[in-house]
């Protein structure tokens, strides 16, 4: 078992989560993922180690209310305990020294962004923080970018906090000023293809974290197949961080969308979980 020992809400979809897992505290690296359970008939859904602490034996998981089991996450409270924590799951993040660094997050992709933006900070990388949200209610962890950045920007797609437009934006503007030697991306997979669009033409290394529907983790029932570079690769084992150059987003998105009806009718998971 897995006790919850701190619990704050980010914003009203959003839930930041410390959970007692000394075993995965030790090993987990950015970039990597658990896969939970919440209890005996839940089903099991992959969340980014957002933070961890070796000495203390933690780790840190921050989730949107999206469906039936984040959902019924949100509602758990610090005391009680979730059954199955599996990982660290996935490969850490290949960051490989680089001098200047752009980390572009968007909405919930924050929390996923947030370890690479620490980790690069951490190894002396200047490391430039681009934030994208819908508006200003649903903003998370500016505070914590900002204290793990050299330069932090914000925009909102309606302009009600910092400046209005899309993360591409900023990002342009950057790279056509200046000379960065990599950017990543994490977000909406919309988003991350634009940005894989903005940075090809600067030849600047991107790296994107994919989130296909994934079942086992461990590179076994293929559900998280992707394409990158006209491979097949199964984003569980083999990323979930690609060169976002090489990534199909449009086959992603398609994939991804192939269980929105099944998903759509929690209630009837809800009627065979309860009896
Ligand atoms: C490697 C990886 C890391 C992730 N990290 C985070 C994170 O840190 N924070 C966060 O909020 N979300 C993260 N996600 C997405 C998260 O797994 C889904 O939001 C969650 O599974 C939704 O389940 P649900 O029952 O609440 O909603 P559902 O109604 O079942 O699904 C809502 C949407 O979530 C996605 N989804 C559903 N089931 C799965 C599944 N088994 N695997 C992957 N996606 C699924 C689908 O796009 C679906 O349309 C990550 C996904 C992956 C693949
Ligand atoms: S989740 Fe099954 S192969 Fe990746």
């Amino acid at each position: 078992m897995y006790k919850i020992l701190e619990k704050r809400q980010l914003n009203s979809q959003v839930t930041w989560m410390t959970l007692d897992a000394p075993f995965i505290a030790r090993k987990v690296q950015p970039g990597q993922f658990v896969i939970i359970r919440i209890d005996e008939k839940g089903e099991r859904i992959p969340l980014t180690v957002a933070d961890f602490n070796r000495e203390k034996g933690t780790v840190t998981i921050i989730f949107q209310a999206a469906g039936f089991t984040t959902k019924k996450l949100a509602q758990m409270n610090v005391g009680d305990s979730i059954l199955d924590c599996v990982g660290p799951l996935g490969m850490p993040t290949e960051i490989d020294n680089p001098k200047k660094a752009i980390v572009v997050g968007g909405g919930v992709g924050c929390a996923i962004a947030y370890p690479q933006a620490k980790a690069l900070h951490n190894m002396g990388v200047e490391t430039t923080v681009i934030a994208g949200f819908r508006n200003k209610d649903i903003v998370i962890l500016e505070e914590e970018m900002r204290n793990v950045s050299d330069n932090y920007f914000i925009t909102t797609d309606d302009g009600s906090y910092g400046q209005k437009g899309f993360v591409t934006e900023v990002l342009k503007a950057l790279l056509e000023k200046d000379n960065y030697d990599l950017v990543i991306a994490i977000g909406p997979i919309p988003m991350m293809k634009f940005v894989a669009k903005t940075t090809e033409p600067f030849g600047v290394r991107t790296i994107v974290s994919l989130n296909p529907i994934m079942i086992d983790g461990t590179g076994m029932c293929g559900g998280c197949r992707v394409s990158v570079g006209g491979e097949i690769k199964f984003a569980c084992v083999d990323g979930p961080d690609f060169d976002g150059h090489k990534v199909d987003f449009d086959e992603l998105m398609r994939r991804n969308s192939f269980y929105r009806e099944e998903e759509a009718h929690a209630c009837r998971l809800e009627e065979s979980i309860n009896g």
